[in-house]
């Protein structure tokens, strides 16, 4: 009998929480239920995502930036429909596939000059593993310089470039060389460089956790210091790349030219998973160095045809629909519209980022009695204010956003490039009455952080105990 997707995902709707929960991944499933986020999906369309009720949700989250053109679109679903029905040749390995090619072409259309090479991948962080690897081959050098905050994957490799303590701890000794220094010290960066043994300095041009973004007069002047000390330049674009910021990709903001550009999330407009690596030809030929090696760094899946159908119709949508000029146009008018409320809620420090990648921070109050609030939420958990905006924005308005990261008074938004002014007036509308819930102290929006922590504690309880059994 053939598998009714359909009918089995019908006869379980409702049951996601408590099957994940049980097979998957529990402590998730308790976050989600802690927030509030444990809906009960059941469609996507554009920027929004359907309950069982038929409530829409305006998604500022996009699956961590992959649907940036928007969910389920009907001209990537056709192309990956023709990709199916064409008997397609896939992946037969000792062959050089039409359709990798064609994408290969078609991504270096981008590219700063120079870099004329591409290497698919199947995610973000498979992508910075093999630029890793192509660097350490190329230079003949091990060092990895990374920024503080950097993410760059959740892979052994990516992880020995994450910035942030609470990913690495427990996981033991990672690579050997890779060093952290300050976000955007040009000093630093050329203190180590100056060393010698540098391969590659690697970084992202907004980076994802908090969404920094480095002065603007760091990039070019790491750039020349990079080609001085012979250490190769590798912009992580996994999740700036494809329109996110208001450029096709972010580096085009300083007029850089990377040695290696790594990038994966939105070539596939959601569907597939896929990353590419684009370098330049000399560090191939460093690499790939004879007939023998022609495989010497490889994977099975990528350049599968379903991953390069759906990124060839990406790209064309991203150019036809203009999504880099609304990328930049929304942006905007998110952040000029938080800005002006900067004035009315002193807990409003600022709101940063690049198009439609931003970050809004909040910052210790002035006023007495918030100021206690403040102090209160910080002591039981100094990763838990962002959810005081996160958890109502989802409760009262449907608005999906998250918290930039651990430690971080900043919520972040990442919206699908696909958003019109009507998705911006929601957002900045529910935004407004969010904070001025939170402005109020003790009020509704203080309790949700006392739910919180005391639910956190009890999870780590359960867990021990689950553990302990
Ligand atoms: C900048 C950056 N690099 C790498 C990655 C890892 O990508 P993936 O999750 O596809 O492995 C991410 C994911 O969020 C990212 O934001």
């Amino acid at each position: 009998m053939p598998t009714d997707i359909r009918t089995l995902l019908e006869a379980h709707s409702g049951r996601q929480h408590e099957i994940f929960g049980r097979t998957v991944n529990p402590q998730l499933v308790r976050v989600l239920r802690t927030i509030g986020f444990d809906r009960n999906y059941v469609r996507a369309e554009g920027p929004l995502l359907y309950d069982a009720d038929g409530n829409d949700y305006l998604d500022l989250l996009s699956g961590y930036g992959v649907f940036a053109l928007g969910r389920n679109h009907p001209r990537i679903l056709k192309a990956l429909h023709e990709a199916l029905d064409l008997s397609y040749p896939n992946m037969v390995q000792m062959d050089a596939p039409l359709a990798a090619g064609l994408l290969a072409e078609r991504i270096l259309t981008y590219m700063p000059e120079g870099v004329d090479t591409v290497f698919f991948t199947n995610s973000g962080t498979e992508a910075n593993e093999g630029a890793i690897k192509f660097a350490r081959k190329a230079t003949g050098r091990t060092r990895i310089i990374y920024w503080d905050h950097a993410f760059h994957g959740l892979t052994t490799g990516s992880l020995s470039m994450n910035g942030g303590a609470e990913f690495r701890k427990g996981f033991g000794d990672l690579l050997p060389g890779a060093t952290k220094i300050p976000m955007g010290d040009l000093d630093a960066l050329e203190s180590e460089l100056k060393k010698g043994d540098v391969a590659a300095f690697f970084f992202e041009p907004v980076q994802g956790k908090g969404v920094f973004v480095a002065d603007p007069s760091f990039y070019p002047a790491a750039q020349t210091l990079c080609r001085k000390h012979g250490a190769l330049l590798i912009c992580d674009e996994v999740q700036t790349g494809f329109g996110r910021t208001g450029k096709m990709f972010a580096h085009e903001h300083w007029g850089l030219a990377p040695d290696i550009v790594t990038m994966a999330k939105a070539l596939s407009g959601g569907f597939v998973p896929v990353g590419a690596i684009c370098y330049r030809r000399w560090i191939y030929d460093k690499v790939f160095t004879d007939m023998e090696h022609c495989v010497v760094h490889s994977n099975t899946f990528g350049r599968n045809i379903l991953a390069m159908a759906a990124g060839l119709a990406s790209l064309d949508i991203i150019e036809e629909e203009r999504l880099v000029e609304n990328a930049a146009l929304m942006g905007q008018l998110i952040m000029d519209g938080v800005r002006e409320m900067s004035g009315r809620f002193e807990m409003l420090s600022e709101v940063r980022g690049l198009g439609l990648m931003i970050g809004i921070e909040f910052g210790e109050p002035r006023s007495l009695t918030l100021k206690a609030g403040w102090k209160l939420v910080h002591a039981m958990n100094q990763s838990l204010f962002g959810q005081m905006i996160t958890v109502p924005l989802m409760k009262e308005h449907r608005i999906l956003t998250q918290v930039a990261g651990h430690h971080l008074d900043v919520v972040k938004l990442l919206p699908p490039l696909v958003i019109d002014e009507s998705h911006v007036g929601r957002f900045l509308n529910a935004f407004e009455s969010v904070m001025k819930e939170c402005h109020k102290f003790p009020g509704s929006a203080w309790k949700v952080t006392k739910d919180l922590a005391a639910a956190a504690a009890r999870s780590g309880r359960t867990a021990k105990e689950e553990a302990a059994t």
